[in-house]
């Protein structure tokens, strides 16, 4: 579980989004994390204490006259020992109360009474008006400058019918960026292109061929990229997988197209990871309208090209990433891994054991370089794909 062990104080402040946050307090809690809430008199007429207190498992505070704490010191009891505050959803006055370090509530009291090691985030959602507004602005860099988080916010339409910025972030956007900021920034200003996925290959156009590649490896690789500070870019083909928040992704189908994509992509790139099960061929004759059957026995005949190396050709950019494969082998793993890692020419290959991980959300690794192989042990694709962008920044 991602938060295992962690104490997490989510202060609600007046906002529509606060329906949301009764989704984000069920995620925080599944993740492992020990969620304590904290609303203003704001919040708790958009949603109730009740509701808050049932998600959580904790009883809710929002009056630092409440005298359900032995010392009556609330603000003090809650930040010790939180491993981070978190504000969701997070008003334009409550963001200039933060600005300005005012206190004449629990939620803002305790947020100047925190530790300046407990980290403070915050998800604003306002009308796009009130967000695009100089003094909510002046806020907002305020707020960064005292290294406070701003999750988002998004654009879209908004409760009060118009359309902008200022939406709150979706709550499983919200408990990624909470999961993201309690992993070590080992990629800090680093740029990571990943490739994800099957590609597709058509033989007419409703027709083609593909693999059984689900995409879930790659996509946990570039969020384990994002969490560890880097600006990725994903390079995909087609999967049913949502994008890991902040990261930039291109859809692409066929494997030329990934090929045009990543060497359009790779200037400035300090590493290449290339997750996705590319097509070695596709179809030379592919029609452009839909085969139809002309009566028994007549079969179309498929003639195959080779499709480009993207790994190979990125590995031989005179400025080139470093570069990362993969490789799923049935037999000879140790073997056939090493051969592929000097073949691409590329500084590290990672092998899946076993060729059944299509799909699945755990799987096995093995990591080849100039000094030998070293196994990853069984784990949850997210969990190896955290370890291998670990050993990734410690060869770069
Ligand atoms: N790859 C690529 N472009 C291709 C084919 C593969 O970028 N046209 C990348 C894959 O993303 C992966 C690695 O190369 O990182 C896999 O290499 P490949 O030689 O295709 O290995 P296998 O698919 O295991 O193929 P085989 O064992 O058949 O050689």
């Amino acid at each position: 579980m991602d938060l295992a062990g962690k104490k997490i104080v989510l202060g609600m402040t007046g906002g529509i989004a606060c329906y949301k946050v009764a989704e984000l307090t069920r995620s925080l809690t599944r993740a492992g994390a020990t969620v304590h809430v904290v609303m203003t008199r704001s919040a708790t007429q958009f949603i109730t204490p009740v509701t808050m207190q049932a998600l959580s498992g904790h009883p809710v505070f929002s009056d630092q006259w409440d005298a359900r704490i032995d010392n009556n010191m609330a603000h003090i009891d809650l930040t010790r020992g939180a491993d981070a505050i978190v504000i969701a959803p997070c008003s334009a006055d409550f963001m200039s109360k933060l600005a300005h370090g005012g206190c004449d509530d629990l939620l803002s009291t305790l947020c100047v009474a925190r530790p300046m090691t407990v980290p403070l985030l915050v998800a604003p959602a306002m009308n796009v008006e009130m967000w695009q507004n100089p003094a909510t602005q002046r806020n907002v860099a305020q707020l960064r400058e005292d290294g406070i988080a701003i999750l988002g916010p998004d654009a879209g339409e908004q409760a009060c019918g118009e359309t902008g910025m200022g939406r709150m972030l979706e709550p499983e956007q919200l408990l990624e960026e909470v999961i993201a900021s309690f992993q070590r920034k080992l990629l800090a200003g680093k740029r990571v292109l990943v490739t994800a996925g099957p590609t597709f290959e058509p033989i007419d156009p409703v027709r083609g061929i593909t693999n059984l590649s689900s995409g879930k490896m790659g996509y946990a690789i570039a969020r384990a990229a994002r969490e560890a500070g880097a600006d990725v870019c994903l390079v995909s083909g087609p999967t049913a997988l949502q994008t890991p928040y902040g990261v930039h992704r291109i859809s692409v189908q066929t494997a030329q197209q990934m090929h045009d994509v990543v060497m359009s992509q790779a200037a400035g790139q300090d590493v290449f990871i290339a997750v996705a099960a590319v097509a070695d061929w596709r179809v030379a004759n592919a029609s452009e309208q839909k085969l139809k059957k002309n009566g028994a026995g007549d079969v179309p005949r498929l003639e195959f090209e080779q499709n480009p190396d993207i790994l190979a050709a990125v590995a031989q950019l005179p400025a080139r990433p470093y570069c990362v494969g993969f490789a799923a082998e049935s037999e000879n793993l140790l073997q056939y891994g090493e051969e592929k890692r000097q073949k691409k020419g590329i500084p590290l290959l990672v092998g899946n054991i076993g060729h059944q991980t299509f799909g699945k959300d755990e799987n096995e690794l093995v990591l080849f370089d100039d000094r030998g192989h070293q196994r990853l042990p069984r784990a949850g694709k997210q969990v190896l794909a955290r370890r291998l962008v670990a050993e990734i920044a410690g060869r770069i």
